[in-house]
This record gives structure tokens, C-alpha cells and sequence, in this order.
């Protein structure tokens, strides 16, 4: 029993303290950037009614078929944890009517998404996305603009040089000039497919392209591309999509074959890999959705978005060696007897009001174990308090660096300490 207690769910993980610095410094650049670019947080609940995903991310999608987390709840309503944030948003757009209000909408979020898949490394049943989505625009500024958010974190973080691949699945009309093609030139080689793409190709026959099956990838040779059967309009937008990546100096590369998992997608679809990560190579993914607005019951508007999975980020970063910049940790340690006890923990709390971040014992250990952990939280000055020096109201404090050593009155400390210290607060890594 106990060691059934002692483990996360599978497809699960804790963040423990070191890697949660990196958590917190990606997120810290992300409302940055999401600011800079004009997007506002939304939060929306971590489940919703099933039907928003089954009719949003499309009945025939791997998601809906067998990867969502669906249950009954107590009043026999069927909810389901979010496997996805764009349903969600877009839910959110319609019922707070915000298609009233001067558009583009323009949000981002992050937060926990869950999906019943095989877990493996960059895949996790419960993982987490950042994301943005702009509702209300057909700009092609705008899916240049979902690609260049994500490249501007990757470029902050010193990794500029992944691939971002692009493609156009057009709208539903040259779309579907291109799915009778397929089926027509597949339908013979039908035996040749893997059983799921034998499944997909009457129901769902674009899937064939990304899937990554030896035998099927044979049969997809020679097939045309889906740029040659894009209507006018839809060739228009990608080209301004492209001329807007070149001059924003975002390289890309079409991959013909992208077509990603979601029924919603119209026009530009978009991935931002990495092969270092194997399987999972995919960062980011993305792309417009002029439909889904409509089909799920509001106005006809156009909207496009990304998303991107914060552990397959992480891991990309941890395979590349990267540290998050040392923000350092305690600026000072106050050290004291048990005589002294109360003082100890008085000057403490003082300095955290004051802004300044201290640190004390908890363990009632000796003075010398009590410099030894001050050391250890690399604190910039150590404050002693010891019963002679209390009586007179002052404390020693000891630069800890250079060891050099003075007396304070301790009714002073946290104005002293603050002239001392660079920035108050500014958790200690330097004097
Ligand atoms: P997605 O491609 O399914 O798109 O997910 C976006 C990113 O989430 C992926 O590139 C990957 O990094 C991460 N991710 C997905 N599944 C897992 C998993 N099981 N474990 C770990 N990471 C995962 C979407 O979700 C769309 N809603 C994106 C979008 C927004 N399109 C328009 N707007």
C-alpha cells in the first residue's frame, strides 16, 4: 500500500524545487513576452462539458477517440479534463460574448492539460502548455505573429536554432478537392497502410500524411502536395504568411506532410521541433481555425493560435546543458543561542517585512552549525545575535565573503542591512 502511496499517477511528475526555478523563470519571460505583444491572461476551468472537445477537436481525432480523461460527475453530467486549450478559449469567447467587444481578443494561458497517452519521455498524461490565441482577425500578421512568440522565448532562452515547419491545409473547399485525391490515389494501396491509416483514409484520409509508419510513408511517395489544390484565397494567405516570417527573420520550412491532429484547423498549421527529442519532437504546434467560432454555435470569426508543452521545453533545454540565471536566495542568515531565541526570530520576521529575504534555524542547533548552514544558503551577511551583545541591543554581523565583522544596533538592522545590500531582497547571490 505504502509504496502505491509514495508515487505519482503514471504519465505524472512532481516539480521539485530546482526544476521549479526553471518553471518560474520560463513563466517570468512568458508574461514578459505575452506582454510586449499585447496578449492578456485568461484562466479557464481545468474541465469542461465533454461535448465542447468532442465537437471542437473533431469525433475522429486520436484525442477524442481514445486519449481524454472523461467522467460522470455526481449529477451525471460528463466532464472532461481539458486536453487542450483552444476549445476551452474559445468556449469562453462565446459564452462572455466577447465577440461584442473591439477585436482582435487576444489571450494567452498556462496551465495543466490531460490526455490518456502511452507515457514516454516529452510524453505525459498530465502535461503543461503555454499558449496564445487571437480571435476575431484573418491578418496573416497574426500566424506569423503565433509563430514569432514562441521563437522569441526559444530565442531568450538560446535556442534559435530549432526548425519551424509550416503548411496550409486550406479551407473546406480546396480541402476537400484534396481529400478525394487521396483517397482516390490511396484507396488502391489501401492494403499497403498500417491498420490505423486503412481506418483513416474514408474518415479522416489528410492523417495519412503525418503518420510515420515505414510501409505507409512507401505509399505516400510521389503524392502532390495540398499547396497545389489551395483555392486563391488560400494561397494568397500562406504566401503572406511566409513573406511576413522572412521579414520578421524567422526561418521555416514547408513540410507538406503537416497536417496535425486537430479538425479545427484551417489554412497555416505550424510546428517548432527539436530531433534531439526523439519521438516527441515537437516544441509548439499551431494554426488558424476561421471555423470553429461558428460550428460551436457564435458568429463566423477567424481566429489562429499555438501552443507549446512546457516539459518537452524543459527537456530540450536540459539537453543543451542550459541553467536558469542564479537568482541567488538568502541575503542574510540570522544566527542566535536559545537565550536569544526570540530576538532571532523578531529581527527575522522584521527583515522579510522589510523586503529583505532571511533565513533562520529551525532545528536548535549550535552556533557553529548554524554558520555552516548560512554557508550553505550562500547568504551575503550573517546577523549573530548572542546574549552580551543583546543586552546592549546590538547584534554581530558578519560579511560572509570576506569575513569581516562589525557590531549594529539592532533596533537598525533592516535600515542598515538595506544599504548594505544592492536591491532589498535581492536574495543574496551577490553583495
Ligand atoms: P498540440 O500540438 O496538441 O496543440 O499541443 C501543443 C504542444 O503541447 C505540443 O507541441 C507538445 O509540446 C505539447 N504536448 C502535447 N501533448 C503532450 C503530452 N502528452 N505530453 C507532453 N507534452 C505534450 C494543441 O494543443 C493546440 N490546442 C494548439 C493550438 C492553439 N492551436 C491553435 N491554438
Amino acid at each position: 500500500m505504502l509504496d502505491l502511496l509514495a508515487r505519482t499517477p503514471r504519465g505524472t511528475e512532481d516539480v521539485l524545487p530546482k526544476k521549479s526555478r526553471i518553471w518560474r523563470y520560463i513563466e517570468e519571460q512568458l508574461a514578459d513576452i505575452f506582454g510586449l505583444f499585447g496578449y492578456q491572461e485568461i484562466r479557464t476551468p481545468m474541465f469542461e462539458e465533454t461535448e465542447l472537445f468532442q465537437r471542437g477537436i473533431g469525433e475522429t481525432t486520436d484525442i477524442v477517440e481514445k486519449e481524454m480523461y472523461t467522467f460522470v460527475d455526481r449529477g451525471g453530467r460528463s466532464l472532461t479534463l481539458r486536453p487542450e486549450g483552444t476549445a476551452p478559449v474559445v468556449r469562453a469567447y462565446l459564452q462572455h460574448k466577447l465577440y461584442g467587444e473591439p477585436q482582435p481578443i487576444k489571450v494567452y494561458y498556462i496551465g495543466p492539460m490531460f490526455r490518456y497517452e502511452r507515457p514516454q519521455a516529452g510524453r505525459s498524461r498530465q502535461f503543461h502548455q503555454f499558449g496564445a490565441e487571437a480571435l476575431g482577425t484573418q491578418d496573416p500578421a497574426t500566424d506569423a505573429e503565433m509563430i514569432a512568440i514562441p521563437a522569441e522565448l526559444l530565442r531568450r532562452l538560446g535556442l534559435d536554432n530549432l526548425q519551424v515547419e509550416i503548411n496550409s491545409i486550406g479551407c473546406p473547399q480546396c480541402r476537400s478537392e484534396y481529400r478525394t485525391y487521396l483517397i482516390d490515389v490511396l484507396e488502391p494501396k489501401a492494403d499497403d497502410l498500417c491498420a490505423d491509416c486503412r481506418r483513416r483514409l474514408t474518415r479522416n484520409p489528410l492523417r495519412v500524411l503525418d503518420c510515420k509508419d515505414e510501409a505507409c510513408n512507401r505509399a505516400k511517395v510521389g503524392l502532390r502536395p495540398i499547396l497545389d489544390f489551395l483555392c486563391s484565397e488560400c494561397k494568397e494567405h500562406f504566401d503572406a504568411v511566409q513573406e511576413y516570417l522572412q521579414l520578421l527573420d524567422i526561418p521555416h520550412v514547408i513540410n507538406h506532410n503537416l497536417v496535425r491532429g486537430f479538425d479545427y484547423y484551417t489554412k497555416t498549421v505550424f510546428e517548432i521541433v527539436y530531433s534531439g527529442l526523439g519521438a516527441q519532437s515537437a516544441i509548439a504546434g499551431g494554426g488558424r481555425y476561421d471555423g470553429l467560432i461558428e460550428e460551436a454555435g457564435g458568429p463566423s470569426v477567424p481566429a489562429v493560435g499555438f501552443a507549446a508543452g512546457m516539459e518537452r521545453l524543459i527537456l530540450t533545454l536540459e539537453d543543451r546543458g542550459w541553467e536558469p540565471p542564479d537568482t541567488g536566495g538568502t541575503a542574510v542568515y540570522v544566527a542566535g543561542t536559545s537565550a536569544t531565541r526570540k530576538a532571532v526570530v523578531d529581527l527575522a520576521f522584521r527583515l522579510r517585512r522589510a523586503g529583505i529575504a532571511a533565513e533562520m534555524d529551525y532545528l536548535d542547533r549550535s552556533l557553529r552549525a548554524q554558520m555552516k548552514a548560512a554557508n550553505r544558503l550562500n547568504a551575503v551577511w550573517t546577523v549573530i545575535i548572542g546574549e552580551d551583545e543583546l543586552e546592549q541591543g546590538l547584534a554581530v554581523v558578519r560579511h560572509m565573503e570576506s569575513g569581516r565583522q562589525e557590531e549594529v544596533v539592532l533596533a537598525d538592522m533592516e535600515g542598515w542591512l538595506k544599504e548594505q545590500l544592492p536591491t532589498a531582497g535581492c536574495q543574496g547571490a551577490e553583495e
